[in-house]
């Protein structure tokens, strides 16, 4: 799969696309991710990728020119153009699952008070949002979904398996782990973990998820 981020931030990037998992992933090619910086699509002596908005109010907005530029170098016939923004539609485990299944992703990332809306009107297929706040730029975001999807990709965390009890894949938060030693500090293993029964370690292991999922996300059990 091929990723372009576009961003005013690339360095931003640099440790998150080197180390573990995803370091891995780009290493045996199964993520392509490119990195590119919005101004090098800028045209003036400055290097201008932003200006005031009109009708006034704080803040710059990021300009037409570069960014329709940048995406209109990277765009491939039938890749999915997303812009990260938190007044788009809230990303999701089941939106990462199907990102995960395009050939081709570019994700702009946004600055100061956001983007031109004549970008969203003509290049822009897609808009998501990672959550209820704001970042101060969407370079993060764009992170947040990579790594999301990456998880998706067959080969990407080596164990298949891993994914099956994960909080969200069954509407339900995850179980407790323990690893050892099976005491610390006074606080015991449930015995059930150590019995090697699996089918009451899987009633427990689903109890929980239940237990957990009502206190905190009761709003999943709808
Ligand atoms: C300061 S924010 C702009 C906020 C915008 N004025 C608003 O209120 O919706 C700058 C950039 O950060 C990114 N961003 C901030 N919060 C985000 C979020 N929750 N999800 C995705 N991107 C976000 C976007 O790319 C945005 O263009």
């Amino acid at each position: 799969m091929r990723i372009d981020v576009l961003t005013l931030f690339p360095r931003m990037l640099d440790g998150f696309l080197s180390e573990s998992m995803l370091g891995r992933a780009c290493e045996a090619k199964l993520l392509e991710i490119t990195v590119r910086n919005v101004r090098d699509w800028a045209t003036d002596k400055h290097r201008t990728t932003d200006d005031r908005p009109f009708g006034g109010g704080a803040g710059m907005v990021m300009k037409c020119e570069p960014v329709v530029a940048a995406i209109e170098a990277v765009q491939t016939p039938g890749c999915r153009r997303i812009y990260l923004t938190p007044d788009g539609v809230p990303f999701t485990s089941a939106k990462a699952e199907e990102l995960s299944k395009q050939q081709h992703l570019v994700l702009l990332s946004g600055h100061y008070e956001g983007i031109d809306q004549r970008i969203r009107d003509t290049v822009i297929d897609e808009e998501i949002s990672i959550g209820d706040y704001v970042l101060t730029n969407g370079t993060l975001a764009a992170a947040v979904l990579i790594d999301a999807l990456a998880r998706f990709i067959p080969g990407v965390l080596g164990e298949e398996k891993s994914l099956t009890h994960e909080s969200f894949t069954s509407k339900l938060l995850d179980f407790p782990q323990y690893t050892r030693p099976a005491e610390y500090r006074g606080m015991s293993v449930p015995e059930v973990l150590l019995s090697g029964n699996h089918t009451e370690i899987d009633k427990w292991r689903t109890a929980q998820q239940e237990e957990k999922t009502r206190q905190v996300r009761p709003d999943l059990l709808k």
